[in-house]
């Protein structure tokens, strides 16, 4: 049949009917879940984005007639049902929406007709994802996928709403740019007209919404994709999407005030969750020093405690060398974890040791009250107890110590916090704690590149008091730089920006920039500063991280459509791919064998 929907107009969708609908004859269409043949009567379950509806074909004695066309249904055919909807003949099925109704069918199509699928669809999938992810066409057929991505639709309408009633506007700013600062490799796109030159795909707009800014717009947002080549995580795609601001005339408590009320409506109207205002603020010191983290999860205590003072004459090497070398050490009381399995410590040890400490000391304090003790042949009797006291250690407690540089002691420390919360059950589910995490340092010390890098971007306000320092002791520089975190992962980002010439100069040249290297890479923003700019300030979150979230997940592959693996490709379309010779050509690229 050419239009085999000629005819048959859908009235609703599945799981919009119930009992009030009884007696009425609609046109249901979707795809076929399972059907049961049992000889005079044929059950067939049909789904749509809205649920499951149960079908009865009963035999009507036709040769050509619906219920011999119903013989011949399988999984993901997709059909159109004309019926009437009856209460349920057999047991009510509390499992569905749709549980105390049938539909009687009067007819049917079959409008397109399917191959046995590679794996059932169905929620909670046992199936791989890499297959998954190779169909993904048939993984989003399954309610799980399609909740996510309908709340995801959801959760972007709110933010429109709020932001338009808020007074910003919705700005597109280009995806063939120049690169931004945002510290990742950029996505490079060859550009045919222009040989040897390269577009970058935009890691953020920051450049263009402080443009914007400029150009008087004073409020802009937008819902946009960034790219980023970094190595992929659970919370980290290739390309994302950020809910990106910036506002004029504005400081931290601007931007902090529109996003708080911007969360609470959001929590509020998609999960009947209330935030409390206004949501706790924390210094970046005193987060690292609490929790070992930029971005703690503030479900759960067991928080660091400095412990350098009491152990700075002991016996022990381990601690007093890292004291001797600046460091520092630190402890953690994983109380009533006393009894943890010497493996299970040992894991906690090599962890550590990833983090570049040199080891994990620790001490359990039995029932008794005595003590077993990984250092305790270094310390007397009297220094053990007053290290114990020091640690607020009890019976039955678990304490566990790193010692070296303050970046080391915080990641060992901070990373072996979170293992033993997530181990032990600690953390809640359905329970959402934010934080604002504020004055983060200006700049941090690459390693790698031999030179100190913009820990935000190089646009980034520093504290007006700490400028001075910017070129004898950059470390003491604090920016005027906020995270909101939620639950322990960093949801979005942002500052007050520079806005005066002198200011942005001193910080490019203690990023190591020349003012001819400075012009060549974002000298348009700059000579735009020469124009009259507005202060400035601004946020973006990640959305993907955002409804991750709120869809209580913990891998944002699962609320994006279509998203990228480990290695940065995609298992259905094969990208990134090769090309023709000709495109190459065109280009005038040419690839050099390896
Ligand atoms: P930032 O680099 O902190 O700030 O990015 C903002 C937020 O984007 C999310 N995010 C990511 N999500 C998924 N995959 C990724 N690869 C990824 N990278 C970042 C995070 C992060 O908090 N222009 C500034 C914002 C500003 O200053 O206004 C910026 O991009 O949730």
């Amino acid at each position: 049949m050419a239009e085999p929907m000629r005819g048959m107009k859908r009235t609703c969708r599945c799981a919009e009917l119930s009992e009030k609908n009884i007696g009425e004859e609609v046109i249901v269409m979707g795809w076929v879940q399972k059907q049961r043949n049992m000889g005079n009567i044929i059950f067939a379950d049909l789904r749509d984005r809205s649920g499951i509806l149960q079908i009865i074909f009963e035999d009507d004695g036709t040769e050509n007639g619906y219920f011999s066309k119903a013989g011949k249904l399988r999984s993901e055919f997709v059909i159109a049902v004309k019926g009437v909807v009856l209460a349920r003949s057999g047991a009510v099925n509390k499992n569905l929406a749709t549980g105390k109704i049938e539909l009687k069918a009067k007819e049917l199509r079959i409008l397109s007709e399917a191959k046995t699928p590679p794996f059932p669809v169905e929620e909670n999938s046992k199936t791989k994802e890499d297959l998954r992810l190779k169909y993904r066409y048939l993984d989003l057929r399954r309610p799980d996928l399609q909740k996510n991505l309908i709340m995801r639709s959801r959760i972007a309408g709110v933010i429109r709403q709020f932001l338009a009633e808020e007074g910003f506007i919705e700005i597109e700013t280009p995806m063939l740019t120049k690169s931004t600062p945002e510290g990742a490799r950029d996505y490079l796109v060859p550009s045919r007209v222009h040989k040897g030159s390269f577009y970058a795909l935009p890691q953020s707009p920051q450049l263009f919404k402080q443009l914007l800014m400029c150009a008087g717009y004073d409020r802009y947002f937008q819902i946009v994709k960034c790219f980023r080549d970094e190595d992929l995580r659970a919370d980290r795609q290739p390309e994302f999407t950020q809910v990106d601001m910036e506002l004029s005339f504005a400081d931290e408590d601007d931007v902090i005030d529109v996003n708080e009320r911007l969360l609470k409506k959001l929590f509020k109207e998609i999960l009947d969750v209330d935030i409390t205002l206004p949501i706790q603020r924390m210094t970046w010191q005193e987060a690292m020093d609490r929790f070992g983290s930029d971005k703690p999860d503030m479900r759960f205590g067991m928080e660091l405690n400095n412990i350098s003072e009491t152990v700075k004459d002991c016996g022990f090497k381990l601690f007093t060398d890292a004291l001797a070398a600046g460091g520092s050490v630190r402890g953690i009381n994983a109380k009533g974890q006393a009894a943890m399995p010497r493996k299970k410590i040992d894991a906690l040890v090599n962890m550590a040791k990833d983090f570049g400490a040199k080891g994990l000391a620790y001490l359990s304090i039995n029932e008794d009250g005595t003590y077993k003790c990984s250092f305790g042949k270094f310390m007397a009797e009297e220094e053990l107890k007053t290290l114990v006291s020091a640690m607020d250690g009890k019976p039955g407690d678990l304490l566990l110590f790193a010692a070296g540089s303050n970046k080391t002691v915080y990641d060992a420390l901070g990373n072996i916090r979170l293992e033993i919360a997530n181990k032990a059950g600690l953390i809640k589910d359905g329970e959402y704690k934010f934080l604002w995490v504020t004055e983060f340092p200006e700049f941090e010390y690459s390693e790698e590149q031999g030179r100190y890098l913009a820990m935000h971007h190089p646009f980034t306000m520093p504290f007006e008091e700490d400028i001075q320092y910017i070129g004898s002791d950059p470390e003491r520089v604090r920016a005027r730089a906020y995270d909101i975190v939620l639950n322990g992962i960093e949801l979005g980002g942002g500052s007050v920006r520079i806005h005066q010439d002198d200011v942005q100069e001193t910080m490019l040249k203690a990023l190591g920039f020349t003012e001819e290297k400075a012009y060549e890479q974002f000298g348009f923003l700059l000579e735009a500063f020469k124009y009259g700019v507005p202060p400035h300030a601004g946020l973006a979150y990640g959305f993907d991280r955002l409804v991750m979230l709120m869809a209580g997940l913990d891998n944002i592959r699962d609320v994006i459509a279509f998203p990228k693996v480990k290695d940065a490709s995609c298992p259905m379309t094969n990208a990134p791919d090769i090309v023709e010779k000709e495109q190459l050509e065109e280009l005038g690229i040419e690839i050099k064998e390896e």
